[in-house]
């Protein structure tokens, strides 16, 4: 013979399970749930059973209310998954967006409701911005000439930024005029030559990425400068490089930017992390700017120094400046930018001017 209690659970389970609505669940659940429901009674009974008998009645009784108390928390479920399937079956997603009974998508300022028009205006498409667009058109260069992508923090320490890289301690870039620091001593990087080194510290050569993000200086901000600016680092470390392979790969990659008849220069200069230095100008009759030069990248060999910290710090021999050789470059994002779209000036990148942002839709 099963116990009362167990004959209680197995009807409550049946009843649950039958049930065909919320309302026919709700009342099985005060039926036995309830405060004078029939478990509830049970806990009453309790009292009155004998010293003996209360341990296992108890724990039954736990059971059953445990049992009870789950199947209808699955139920509710069910009609709650039930209720919105139903809700989400009635919403045809072909239909054109709507903004509201204004007729209004409530970009203020720059795009009035037209005139007359009271009812629903579609919803308006986003679009990348001008220096994502950019990124993105590059690093596809890069990538279809075999480079990987690599990252580092924003927030630097200064080893990576400047000592790693050949930039002694009496440097003007470490003057606390041109860089950001942290009260703590660390920084906003300065260039992102610092995943460089990441770069190396963490893999083995030979070594071919590219490292998109952004820099910081302390400059007076204008139309060509602002604090917040976004580089593409490359670096390649092989066996034999040489400039005709920096030479090769920048060229290609500011033909395939900004057209085959762009012209590209290389002139002298100078940065302590690399040896020899150079600086690259395009020109192209494509441009808006026609047939100006403009500067868009500095670039060069590998300084033996920068391996030689390399080395030190991972504390092994992998950058042996006697076996690998490397090209760097440092890639203007803004100032691609400004010239493949003629823009005037670096400040509206970030003014979230939609008047400006819609000519790149
Ligand atoms: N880090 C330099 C800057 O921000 C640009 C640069 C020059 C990067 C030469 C390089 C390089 O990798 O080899 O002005």
């Amino acid at each position: 013979m099963p116990h009362p209690l167990e004959q209680l659970r197995d009807d409550a389970l049946r009843e649950i399970e039958s049930a065909g609505d919320e309302q026919a669940l709700e009342a099985a659940r005060v039926k036995y749930l309830g405060r004078s429901g029939s478990v509830s009674a049970w806990g009453e009974q309790m009292k009155t059973l004998a010293k003996e008998e209360k341990p296992i009645v108890g724990k039954l009784l736990n059971e059953v209310r445990s049992a009870v108390t789950a199947a209808i928390d699955i139920c509710v479920q069910q009609f709650r998954s039930q209720k919105e399937s139903g809700a989400l079956a009635k919403i045809d997603i072909s239909l054109p967006g709507a903004t509201g009974p204004t007729g209004y998508s409530g970009y203020s300022g720059h795009s009035p409701p037209l005139t007359g028009y009271s009812g629903y205006l579609p919803l308006e498409r986003g679009s990348l911005h001008p220096l994502t667009q950019m990124l993105e058109r590059s690093i596809e260069i890069f990538r279809r000439m075999g480079f990987a992508l690599a990252d580092g923090p924003d927030v630097e320490d200064e080893w990576h930024c400047f000592d790693a890289l050949n930039t002694p301690p009496e440097h003007p870039a470490r003057n606390e005029q041109d860089t950001f620091y942290l009260p703590d001593g660390r920084l906003l990087r300065t260039h992102t030559s610092t995943v460089q080194i990441r770069a190396m510290q963490a893999a083995q050569p030979p070594l071919r990425v590219i490292a998109p993000g952004a820099a910081y200086r302390r400059d007076e901000v204008d139309a060509t400068h602002s604090a917040q600016f976004h580089q593409i680092e490359g670096l390649y470390v092989d066996e034999n490089v040489s400039v005709a392979d920096l030479k090769g790969a920048l060229e290609f990659f500011m033909r395939e930017l900004f057209g085959a008849n762009t012209k590209v220069q290389f002139r002298p200069h100078y940065f302590p992390f690399t040896e020899p230095s150079l600086e690259i100008y395009v020109k192209s009759k494509a441009l808006k700017r026609g047939e100006q030069w403009v500067e868009v990248c500095g670039c060069g060999m590998v300084h033996p120094a920068v391996f030689e910290s390399v080395n030190k710090a991972r504390g092994d021999k992998a950058y042996d400046p006697e076996k690998w050789t490397g090209y760097a470059f440092g890639l203007g994002m803004d100032r691609l930018a400004m010239i493949l779209f003629d823009i005037p000036d670096i400040r509206l990148f970030a003014q979230d001017d939609l008047r400006f942002l819609r000519q790149f839709a």
